[in-house]
């Protein structure tokens, strides 16, 4: 087992689990793994250059390669700033499909282990705790109902100016917990040794102050 702290945070989209993972790790001083951005800078970058995120090889040839760079919370690719454009709707959905691709997952493999780092890291996704890092010493799975989440990515859109369905969210929101569930490689599913910490009635930084608390109690076994 690395001496290097891991805390992995996984859960479905609009759990909460972005938010809480980053103040986490800025108050364990921990880097921090956004590992769905992979995913999304891929999807960006097949659609950039043309190639059909059916094209399993091809996806996990740029995968394997992605010219990506995070710093001070902004995303860049080969040299462009992408933080907002790895958000936009249709990269969230070609980045669920591209996520269902074996190649594409064992292209960003080592790449995301390479973030284990001291003094520890804090790595957010769907896999964090089951295939990318299964020793880490504290695993965590936020959860909340598809309709709270839902509202929540409502509030996220209106507040930025969108219109929004709030029904439609709830849809959507069901389906891509299907897709992610039910797929082939690495389902969304809980570590066997994961926290379970359910966020549908539960405040940001009270989900922020159980994780910091779980692992204090881990470290101290
Ligand atoms: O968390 P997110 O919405 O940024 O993730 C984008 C997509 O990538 C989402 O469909 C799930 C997928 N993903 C994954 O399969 N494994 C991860 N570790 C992180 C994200």
């Amino acid at each position: 087992m690395s001496a290097i702290p891991v805390i992995t945070i996984d859960g479905p989209s609009a759990s909460g689990k972005g938010t809480v993972a980053e103040r986490v790790a800025r108050a364990m001083g921990f880097h921090f793994l956004d590992s769905g951005a992979l995913y999304r800078l891929t999807a960006l970058s097949a659609m950039k250059s043309g190639v059909a995120f059916t094209d399993e090889a091809a996806v996990a040839n740029l995968a394997a390669a992605l010219p990506a760079r995070f710093d001070a919370g902004r995303v860049w690719l080969a040299g462009e700033d992408v933080t907002d454009a790895i958000r936009a709707e249709a990269v969230g959905e070609g980045a669920s499909k591209v996520a269902a691709l074996p190649a594409v997952r064992a292209a960003l493999l080592e790449r995301q282990r390479a973030y284990r780092q001291l003094p520890g890291l804090v790595a957010d996704g769907r896999d964090m705790g089951t295939v990318i890092f299964p020793d880490a010493g504290t695993k965590v799975f936020l959860t909340a109902s598809a309709e709270a989440r839902a509202e929540r990515r409502y509030k996220q859109l209106i507040e930025k100016g969108n219109s929004a369905s709030l029904s439609a969210l709830v849809a959507d929101m069901q389906a891509r917990d299907a897709r992610d569930t039910a797929r082939a490689v690495a389902p969304l599913r809980p570590a066997p040794d994961a926290l379970l910490l359910d966020t549908t009635h539960l405040g940001i930084e009270a989900a922020v102050q159980a994780v910091l608390k779980y692992h204090r109690k881990r470290q101290g076994n």
